[in-house]
């Protein structure tokens, strides 16, 4: 009998706790718009099934778009929209707006209906095509980039966002801890470049590099 009464308790412990730790990823809510998001972000936290990052990342990506009070944003990989909302929904405090790029058009489709049911639709322009070939034809200046997608062309991304990248904008990169292979490569590419300071964030177990241009 102990040991149900145990064992019970204990689960109502993990589960205050999980709920309490998934609450603190949100900024507390200051408009109808953030409690949209967030209603949403709650309710699809166990669904997103297409290689979408981390929630704490997300937090990550929103506080370093709010930081920089960035506008001009580029996400390379929208998957089906998780990192997209976040970043969106930062931008829709700055005034900004987001290009997300995905090759694949079931997820593309998914992400423009996430994007809608988050309320974050208006400040997002998705995209649906090779990131190869979108990422070179971009036109104008941007302050922003989040780059996941195809690891094996992180170092691409990188050479043709940087000259596109305004002072003080960052190049941001995902899944950066295995550094190995062609991440390592593309890490060493970044952090030898004159025109840009690479770290690491150190709140992303994934690892999310940062560059920011000087
Ligand atoms: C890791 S997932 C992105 C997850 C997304 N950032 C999120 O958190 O919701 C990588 C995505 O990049 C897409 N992708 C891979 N290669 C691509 C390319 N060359 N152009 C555009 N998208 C590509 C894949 O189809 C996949 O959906």
């Amino acid at each position: 009998m102990n040991r149900i009464i145990t064992s019970a308790l204990l689960s109502l412990l993990f589960l205050v706790l999980s709920c309490r730790s998934a609450s603190a990823q949100f900024p507390p809510a200051e408009n109808d718009l953030d409690r949209k998001v967030i209603a949403f972000l709650k309710e699809q936290s166990n669904q997103w099934r297409y290689l979408n990052i981390p929630m704490s990342d997300g937090r990550i990506l929103y506080d370093l778009v709010l930081k920089g009070n960035y506008k001009k944003a580029v996400e390379i990989g929208t998957s089906t929209g998780h990192s997209g909302v976040w970043i969106a929904w930062a931008l829709s405090k700055t005034g900004g707006k987001l290009i997300t790029i995905e090759i694949d058009k079931g997820r593309h489709e998914e992400a423009v209906a996430n994007f809608k049911k988050a309320g974050v639709a208006d400040y997002i322009d998705a995209r649906l095509g090779n990131a190869h070939d979108l990422v070179p034809a971009l036109e104008g200046t941007y302050d922003f980039v989040f780059s996941d997608a195809d690891k094996d062309w992180y170092k691409n991304y990188f050479i043709a966002m940087a000259p596109k990248l305004v002072k003080g904008g960052c190049f941001t990169a995902h899944n950066t801890n295995m550094r190995s292979g062609s991440i390592r490569e593309f890490l060493e590419y970044a952090e030898n470049h004159k025109d840009f300071t690479t770290t690491q964030h150190p709140d992303s177990r994934s690892g999310i590099s940062v560059s920011y241009k000087k």
